[in-house]
């Protein structure tokens, strides 16, 4: 979509969309079910023109959320709609909805029985899973930045219980003149640190690559979390950090032939 002069906006909503449908990750199909045995969704869009935004919370017949949060920054009548009040925009705009039980994955039923009949620690399970919260960051060649998630959240998440993933200045954040930032990992404690602000306010003094590692620092640091962040720049940088064992990440710039996908195993170091 870049390449091709297209915005940023869709280039960022067609990445998180292409990952929702995926079943590898946590997110659309294939998201880990709460302790109800359901499937609720988190997803986000934010530009950095005019700082515009649109978030859902707690869907369970939407597959591609994000695509109703881009349809709500585009009408903008409000920022967050949650639950049935998102399935409604969705449904007035045209959005296709499904039935709650489209969306749990066979793999995901079972490890939801496993957790519950071992009895396992949700948070503690939490870290080794593969999966998590996805998200993507993009720049156009008008400059602008923006960024779009999408998550289901963690294993047996108490029902109702809303992430980092659709709140400004926790799981993402896009500003005019600094860039975009998106969060992955341990949504409590990312929510506590306002995560993405942290990061996208150190962009303005800090090489990208060192804004994102003070962000993870932080989030270890304050709240003893774990994830991961990603960011872009109006310039056209790119950079990501995290302190989980691994993180999946690609990326393409406008020099690059092809873009890299791959899955980094190297934290950000953690000393203290
Ligand atoms: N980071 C996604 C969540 O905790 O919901």
């Amino acid at each position: 979509i870049l390449a091709a002069g297209g915005e940023s906006l869709d280039a960022a909503v067609a990445a998180v969309r292409v990952l929702e449908d995926d079943p590898t990750f946590d997110a659309g199909l294939g998201s880990f079910l709460n302790a109800a045995g359901e499937v609720e969704l988190d997803a986000a869009v934010m530009s950095s023109t005019g700082m515009r935004a649109g978030a859902v919370a707690g869907v369970k017949r939407i597959r591609n959320p994000v695509e109703v949060a881009r349809q709500l920054l585009l009408e903008g009548d409000a920022v967050l709609l949650v639950a049935d009040g998102a399935e409604e925009f969705a449904r007035e705009s045209g959005l296709p909805l499904c039935a709650p039980t489209e969306l749990h994955l066979a793999r995901e039923v079972r490890r939801f029985h496993e957790l519950r009949e071992n009895g396992t620690d949700p948070l503690a399970s939490f870290g080794p899973l593969p999966g998590d919260t996805v998200g993507a960051v993009a720049v156009d060649d008008r400059g602008e930045v923006t960024v779009a998630v999408s998550t289901g959240g963690r294993p047996l998440k108490p029902k109702g219980r809303v992430g980092d993933s659709p709140i400004i200045g926790a799981g993402l954040v896009a500003e005019e003149g600094l860039g975009a930032v998106c969060c992955t990992g341990w949504g409590e404690g990312i929510l506590r640190i306002s995560m993405a602000r942290m990061a996208l306010d150190r962009l303005a003094e800090l090489p990208p690559e060192t804004a994102c590692q003070a962000a993870v620092q932080a989030l270890y640091t304050k709240v003893g979390g774990r994830g991961g962040v990603i960011a872009a720049t109006p310039r056209g940088e790119v950079a990501f950090a995290f302190n989980t064992p691994r993180m999946a990440v690609g990326y393409r710039t406008a020099l690059m032939e092809e873009g890299i996908v791959r899955v980094e195993s190297s934290p950000t170091l953690i000393t203290s």
